[in-house]
């Protein structure tokens, strides 16, 4: 059977990164898979607190989470959409797993290594010996391993960046298997169509939920009015015209794509570059923004809705809850027996 699993963490509302990326494909995936395909959706709470949180906005932040992707339109009845902490199984897989996973492979992984090289009390050939970072971080991708093979996922669709954790699940995969037998699944990853939504003030970065300026990325709830000022104010190049080439326009091309997918035509970034090629930056900018407004068009208003009915969300979070609990159970079942525990 067809299981997809995806996650998202709750650092707020989503932006067009996040929706580009993973989310749009969680909605779109609704309608393209066969009603016996489980769609498994969560908001990982637990990854949250591997760096510092204020527990009274963790709260706030999951609870937005939970609204902005009942706005995009996810589907209760249809998909299980759940706070990860609400079901134990994640974490007691993860310390089975982590008991068959290796130090090795997850010190090479790249997000681990560019927190290393940030953090002053470590050096990168004393390794994390003296290092602050805390093990949670460390331990992230086993965490991350837990929620998917937990549900037995056979495709999680999410970005690009993700690629490599995804190779780490499967890393469990085999690891464990390999010890106690054939009980957990290998996941496929779906990845986007679009390319990585870049930062409108750092275009060479991605756009991110940690970048300190507001302005470089877009909140899938932004008004029209802060959509067309933050896209006018996007970073873009002084070579005349408009013309699709991420290595050397950077600004233009990250439009480029933000308008394909958003097109109703369907073009390409290369096919919009050609047809806007002679326009001015000004103008370009203006349609973009008429393409993003009006692809998010609605999810605001839903939003806000939603933001206010507390008592259904809170009535969502419940049997989200219990459907997932009901799903992991299964496959501690037979991890614990494979074990013997
Ligand atoms: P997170 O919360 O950082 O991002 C959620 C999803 O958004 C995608 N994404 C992007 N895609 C394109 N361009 C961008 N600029 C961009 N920024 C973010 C991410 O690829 C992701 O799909 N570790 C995960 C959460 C997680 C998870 C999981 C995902 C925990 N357990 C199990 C899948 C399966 C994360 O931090 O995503």
């Amino acid at each position: 059977p067809r299981v997809v699993f995806s996650g998202i963490q709750p650092t707020g509302v989503p932006h067009l990164g996040n929706y580009v990326g993973a989310l749009r494909q969680w909605v779109n995936l609704q309608h393209e898979e066969k009603p016996s395909t489980k769609l498994i959706y969560s908001i990982v709470d637990l990854h949250a607190i591997t760096v510092p949180q204020k527990p009274e906005v963790l709260k706030q932040r999951k609870r937005e989470v939970l609204a902005a992707l009942l706005a995009i339109g996810l589907d209760p009845e249809r998909c299980t959409i759940f706070y990860q902490s609400s079901v134990p199984a994640h974490s007691e897989l993860m310390w089975i797993l982590a008991c068959t996973a290796s130090v090795g492979y997850l010190s090479r992984m790249t997000q681990w290594k560019s927190k290393l090289s940030l953090d002053s009390s470590s050096t990168l050939d004393q390794g994390p010996v003296g290092s602050r970072l805390k093990l949670g971080l460390f331990s992230y991708p086993v965490l991350q391993a837990a929620d998917i093979l937990v549900h037995r996922a056979t495709h999680v669709p999410v970005g690009h960046d993700q690629q490599q954790h995804l190779e780490f699940a499967r890393e469990c995969v085999t690891n464990f298997n390999h010890a106690y037998g054939n009980h957990l699944v290998p996941p496929s990853t779906i990845i986007s169509p679009a390319q990585r939504i870049m930062s409108l003030t750092d275009p060479t970065s991605k756009m991110s939920k940690s970048h300190k300026a507001q302005r470089s990325r877009i909140l899938i709830t932004d008004t029209p009015e802060d959509i067309r000022s933050k896209i006018g104010s996007a970073l873009t190049d002084s070579t005349p015209g408009v013309s699709y080439d991420p290595a050397a326009r950077p600004g233009f091309s990250n439009l480029l794509e933000i308008y394909s997918v958003f097109d109703a035509e369907k073009r390409s970034p290369a096919q919009l570059a050609e047809i806007y090629a002679h326009t001015s930056p000004k103008i370009f900018k203006e349609t973009v923004s008429d393409a993003l407004i009006a692809g998010l068009h609605g999810i605001r208003d839903r939003y806000l809705d939603l933001s206010a009915n507390e008592s259904y969300l809170e009535k969502i979070e419940k049997e989200g809850a219990r459907k997932a609990q009901e799903s992991a159970q299964e496959t501690m079942d037979i991890v614990k027996s494979a074990v013997g525990l």
